[in-house]
């Protein structure tokens, strides 16, 4: 069911808490993209979560609170955390810390736990009306791409479960994912917190290297994900070469009888001609294409695409966070391509 949260804002913010009091799992709005949400102290309520997902339980959760002392009540926070929680709270980034008694079934039975304060105030005030930690993974079923409106939860979970509703996520990708527990913060996952922000603020930082093939230092990384039905394909390179390349691998398809679809920023559109196109956002501004993915993707499957044509976005900013997601979408299916001269 969802409640729209306009009039009875606060009303449906009390129902949802009561929920999560009695041991059950809404789904609730995010800056980032929607969460499925239950009490992270109920380990009966956060197998739910599991459930209701067919997430792998070794993929642990990250536990939304609602200030930063209700997170150090959680984790213990060394000089690095304090400072990026104080710069970045409430926003889009999740701190890795020693775990203080979060149950094991959030964490998947590391020492560590993944804590976040959220820019929202609908999940902020779930959070308070619940009064306790709301542990949290995105609110899409297993290896489909995160939600960013009511309307996809709904899609993978239907009727039954409780949405709270306040609209389109403003950033549209999950938050920054890093390990505070050493020296030099590391990123686990890109998010609009970039690695540039982070090592202005620490002093340094180090994006993971973890690759297709290599050892998934977070679990996460390790399953498929933010995956639609259709293959994906990156095409990145040199804008003539890109566009020249896309038209090909498109006819070529239509030929083999798929359904191939582009996905183009604005600037690049007219190139395609009477082909389908979806804008992917203005390639000035990769803020417009992380908003934009998810439902892009989405959309997609609804309409029956088999094959996704993708110009590569640059990778400034969040673009390199949508480029992370765009590659773990392809399967790291990427070509290459440059201009002749
Ligand atoms: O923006 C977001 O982060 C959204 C909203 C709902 O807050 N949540 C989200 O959760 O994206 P989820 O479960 O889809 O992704 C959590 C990521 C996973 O990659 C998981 O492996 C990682 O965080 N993670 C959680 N706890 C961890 C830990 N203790 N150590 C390392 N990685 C952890
Ligand atoms: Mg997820």
């Amino acid at each position: 069911m969802i409640l729209v949260l306009d009039s009875e804002y606060k009303k449906h913010i009390e129902d949802a808490a009561a929920v999560i009091k009695n041991g059950g799992v809404v789904a609730f709005p995010t800056e980032t993209v929607y969460g499925l949400g239950a009490n992270a102290y109920d380990e009966s309520a956060v197998a739910k979560i599991f459930e209701l997902k067919g997430r792998p339980q070794d993929n642990p959760l990250i536990v939304h609170v609602e200030s930063l002392p209700a997170a150090k009540s959680i984790a213990a926070f060394g000089e690095n955390a304090e400072r990026l929680a104080r710069r970045f709270w409430p926003g889009p980034l999740t701190l890795v810390l020693e775990n203080k008694g979060i149950p094991s079934i959030v964490t998947a039975g590391l020492g560590t736990v993944a804590v976040r304060m959220p820019d929202s105030d609908a999940a902020l005030s779930l959070i308070s009306a619940s009064g306790v930690p709301i542990a949290a993974p995105s609110a899409n079923k297993s290896g489909s791409p995160s939600p960013t409106c009511a309307r996809h939860v709904q899609n993978d979970f239907g009727d039954s479960l409780l949405i709270l509703d306040a609209g389109e996520c403003g950033i549209g990708v999950e938050s920054t994912v890093v390990d505070v527990t050493g020296e030099v913060p590391v990123i686990l996952r890109p998010g609009a917190v970039t690695a540039e922000m982070i090592a202005q603020e620490a002093g340094s930082a180090e994006i993971s290297s973890a690759a297709p093939g290599g050892t998934p230092p977070s679990p996460g990384m390790k399953y498929r994900h933010y995956a639609p039905r259709a293959d994906v394909t990156v095409v990145e390179g040199d804008r003539a070469a890109v566009i020249e390349a896309i038209k090909f691998l498109y006819d070529k398809a239509l030929k083999n009888g798929d359904k191939p679809l582009v996905m183009a920023c604005r600037e690049n559109r007219k190139h395609y001609g009477k082909r389908d196109v979806f804008v992917t956002g203005s390639e000035t501004d990769p803020r417009e294409a992380a908003k934009n993915l998810y439902s892009l993707l989405r959309s997609a499957d609804e309409n029956g695409y088999t094959g996704i044509f993708f110009e590569a976005v640059k990778k400034e900013g969040i673009g390199f966070a949508v480029m992370n997601r765009v590659y773990k979408a392809a399967s790291y299916n990427v070509i290459r391509v440059t201009d002749k001269r």
